[in-house]
């Protein structure tokens, strides 16, 4: 029995180490181990044994068929090692190749604005923020200082999820708003973030869609003043647009969230149907803005009588309709590759302040 086994063994080894693939080795298991197969036989045939010959047996299988597995699931990582070896050499990317010389496809304007404000404020020392689409009630809206039965929550025609079991409501952000409670309870300050993404509202004509961009900003630190606000503001809307000047004009206004509150309006002119922006006799509004709410910095654990800082919130899509001349909103989202063409940007053209923006 004993030279059975271990001839069997070594022939079985020979087998398993000859095996050039996955598809022959699962040959070799089922032959052996399958239940037809050697192994499975032989063990079979334990039940007609007599209790002795068990007891010679049994352990000599039992370590026969625990030496195949292992020898099996050796050659198995064996054979997986060089398939994926075999993989990653025949997909090697040469990244030095020059690139293609007509890509098709653009960016959309939106990706294209998002870029040229990332770069504008990474020049002015601010980090990029994010948050998920899907805020819950307490960043939101409570933590922003809008309690719940709050006036302000009707104003923001917000979508609701279904209650969770807790009765709790998630919600698709109203506003980048909520990024900021995020990172003032992720940091410590001194803090300069601006956090771009999606927002929803159940709003729709040529100047709403349900979904829509904007462009949070957030600075908070000891000293942090208004006119820090205006200065990063000028500094910003100069890039954006390309001009020398602008003249802003901060009207008092209202959000839970800032005390005081402004909606910041830039002045232009409206010469034959196109805005210019930097000077003029007209005023438009882009974003609103204010130092953010002691409230909410308590919200965020952060001690009202040593921080304070700015915060600002914007619309992407109206800044690229205003940048590049669409009047129409919904035309963003409706996927058309005749407006994608017309107004899309060059794929491998990264905006860039010393490049140029808008080229
Ligand atoms: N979250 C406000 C809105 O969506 C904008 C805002 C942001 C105002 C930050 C002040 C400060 O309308």
């Amino acid at each position: 029995m004993q030279e059975q086994i271990a001839s069997l063994k070594a022939d079985i080894s020979q087998q398993i180490s000859a095996a050039g693939d996955m598809a022959a080795l699962e040959d070799v298991r089922v032959a052996t181990l399958g239940k037809k197969g050697s192994v499975s036989g032989l063990m079979k045939g334990l039940g007609g044994m007599s209790p002795d010959e068990r007891k010679v047996a049994g352990p000599l299988l039992n370590s026969l068929k625990v030496d195949v597995a292992d020898e099996i699931a050796a050659r198995k990582s064996v054979l997986e090692a060089a398939a994926l070896e075999e993989r990653l050499a025949s997909e090697r990317v040469d990244v030095s190749l020059p690139v293609m010389a007509h890509p098709s496809g653009s960016i959309h304007p939106v990706s294209q604005v998002m870029d040229e404000i990332a770069e504008i404020f990474a020049s002015l020392g601010f980090d990029v923020a994010e948050g998920p689409d899907l805020e819950t009630d307490f960043h939101n809206f409570t933590a922003l200082n809008i309690p719940a039965e709050h006036p302000a929550r009707q104003d923001h025609d917000t979508f609701y999820l279904k209650p969770d079991a807790n009765g709790d409501r998630k919600v698709l952000r109203t506003h980048t708003s909520p990024v900021q409670i995020r990172t003032m309870l992720n940091e410590t300050p001194p803090i300069r973030i601006i956090a771009p993404g999606r927002t929803y509202r159940s709003d729709s004509d040529a100047t709403h869609t349900p979904m829509f961009h904007q462009v949070e900003g957030l600075v908070i630190d000891k000293d942090t003043h208004l006119g820090h606000l205006k200065g990063t503001l000028e500094a910003f809307l100069k890039a954006f647009f390309e001009v020398d000047n602008v003249t802003l004009r901060l009207r008092p206004s209202y959000f839970p969230f800032t005390e005081p509150s402004m909606e910041v309006d830039v002045q232009c002119s409206f010469d034959g149907g196109n805005v210019k922006i930097g000077d003029g006799n007209d005023w438009l509004e882009i974003l609103g803005s204010g130092m953010v709410n002691p409230r909410v910095l308590e919200h965020c654990n952060l001690d009202p009588t040593v921080y304070q800082g700015f915060a600002f919130g914007c619309g992407i899509d109206r800044l690229a309709m205003l940048k590049y001349g669409m009047n129409d909103l919904r035309a963003f989202f409706d996927s058309d590759l005749r407006w994608l063409r017309h107004y899309g940007f060059r794929a491998l053209d990264l905006p860039t302040l010393a490049g140029g923006f808008s080229r």
